[in-house]
């Protein structure tokens, strides 16, 4: 028995607004057509299908390099209907069944589409339709039954009268399908109908007219069912995804001290008892060790984070954190930083392409680009590696124990070594040897009674 998953994935998202293909608009950090794939991709890991197809339409190219490591694309040239994209998948479907989603259902999961194939293999049926029952199904295809509570038929929205329109079971535009038995009837869909399309829902009234039986797994969790084609579904989506994730990382052991202003990618990971305070953003493939303290309000990108760590009011991208660093508050980490074992970036501090060393600190409003800092290094208040000269980017390297004056300036390339010290409010052009004192500053001069002298001037006026 071979079974192929449909993904449709070809509309244009009219009711979008948009230049993206519908399909690649992000829920959570990732397409919606990223998170069908992965819940089917759960499937066949389970054996319940065998490969994956896509049919592509609008920004083709761009959809099929987002899903070609998982599924094979097929291009629908002309958009016609659901009913027409299954039409133009045909011959490359060679299987006994065929599972249809649509690429615009993030929220569904490999459990309830489990659920699904289970009930269409018992009841062998010619097709099963996933439903759910919606409080307000507006906008939906709605399931017919007859008396006997047999599936007979699909109606959509645009052709529902007021007694079909009451009917709260809806389409979720998910089914399994007898593939030969489908295929057959095909050719029998029309476009008589409002939108001028063929209808993949027609097949349904089609194959229970020809005596096929028809079942329905209706699924009690509703969000799964939540079809997106406008914005405001999108945000909908947006907000039941957050929930889901911020839910299963609680459940791993992770607190949240404000569930609803938590945000967490679909790809990050979080160790236990790591507390994520109010206004977090975890994104892209951001990984964070146990008994870390986040926030409030910062932001994670693509990092690395070890255990222990905490970070307060600060953007990270890129960067690695070991254990026991700390960030913030007001920081910017920018790619390439990497902070080790105890090591800190502080108050109003922006780091680039530098490496903090072990316990090293880098406490208050310093720049630090392009920079190698030893261990057990301070830097002084105010202290800025100079490593742009208008064309080159320049290194500073600062050698273990070294302390750094206040205000220092490192007009790169330059060398501070081991165990050297520089004088405050220097700028420090030639290498500093190992324990030297590197210091550049003219002398200060006094001017006694200034103030008087001053007043004086004023008062004798000008001579
Ligand atoms: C569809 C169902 C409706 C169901 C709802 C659930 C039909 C006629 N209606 O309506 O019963 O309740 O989904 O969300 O099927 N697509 C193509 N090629 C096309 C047209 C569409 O690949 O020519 C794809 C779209 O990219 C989309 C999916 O099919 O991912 C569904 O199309 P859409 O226009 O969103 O259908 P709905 O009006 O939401
Ligand atoms: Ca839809």
């Amino acid at each position: 028995m071979v079974r192929v998953a449909l993904v449709l994935a070809a509309g244009e998202g009219t009711r979008m607004k948009s230049d993206i293909p519908k399909v690649l608009h992000r829920v959570c950090g990732r397409p919606m057509l990223s998170w069908v794939v992965d819940a089917l991709e759960g499937l066949r890991e389970a054996g319940y299908i065998d490969r994956i197809l896509v049919v592509t339409g609008k920004g083709a190219d761009e959809v099929e390099r987002e899903v070609c490591d998982q599924a094979t694309c097929v291009v629908q040239e002309e958009r016609k209907g659901t009913g027409h994209a299954v039409m133009t998948a045909a011959p490359h479907v060679d299987a006994d069944e065929l599972l249809v989603i649509t690429a615009d259902s993030p929220l569904v999961t490999s459990e309830t589409l489990r659920g699904l194939c289970e009930l269409h293999r018992s009841s062998r049926a010619a097709a099963t339709v996933l439903s759910t029952e919606l409080d307000d199904p507006t906008g939906y295809g709605r399931i017919l039954r007859d008396e006997g509570g047999a599936v007979t038929g699909i109606v959509e929205e645009t052709e529902a009268g007021p007694r079909e329109k009451a009917i709260r079971e809806v389409n979720t535009s998910t089914y399994v399908f007898g593939w030969q038995t489908l295929k057959k009837i095909l050719p029998e869909l029309g476009t008589a109908n409002a939108k001028g399309e063929y209808y993949l829902t027609d097949a349904v009234a089609l194959l229970a007219r020809a005596g096929e039986g028809v079942s329905a797994y209706i699924t009690p969790d509703a969000s799964e069912a939540l079809g997106v084609n406008s914005r405001e579904q999108l945000a909908e989506a947006e907000a039941l995804m957050r929930r889901r994730i911020n839910r299963r990382w609680m459940a791993e052991g992770v607190t949240m001290e404000d569930p609803s202003t938590t945000y967490i990618g679909g790809e990050v990971s979080i160790g236990r008892d790591t507390v994520l305070r109010p206004l977090v953003m975890l994104e892209g493939s951001t990984v964070v060790g146990e008994g870390c303290v986040l926030g409030p309000n910062t932001r994670v990108v693509d990092c690395r984070l070890g255990n222990g760590v905490t970070v307060e009011q600060a953007t990270l991208r890129e960067c690695e954190l070991e254990d026991g660093a700390s960030v913030g508050p007001y920081a910017s980490l920018r790619p390439g930083s990497v902070l080790r074992a105890g090591s800190k970036a502080g108050t109003f501090v922006e780091t680039k392409k530098t490496v903090v060393g072990k316990g090293s600190k880098v406490p208050h409003l310093s720049y630090m680009g392009d920079a190698e800092i030893g261990d057990g290094v301070n830097v002084g208040a105010g202290s800025i590696t100079c490593n742009y000269d208008g064309v080159h980017k320049h290194r500073t390297v600062i050698e273990d124990e070294a302390f750094i004056g206040s205000d220092t300036m490192f007009i790169a390339p330059v060398r501070i070594g081991k165990g050297a010290v520089t004088g405050a409010g220097s700028a420090i052009s030639k290498d500093v040897p190992p324990g030297a004192l590197g210091v550049e500053r003219g002398k200060q001069r006094n001017i006694l009674e200034y103030k008087r002298k001053a007043k004086q001037e004023e008062e004798e006026g000008p001579s």
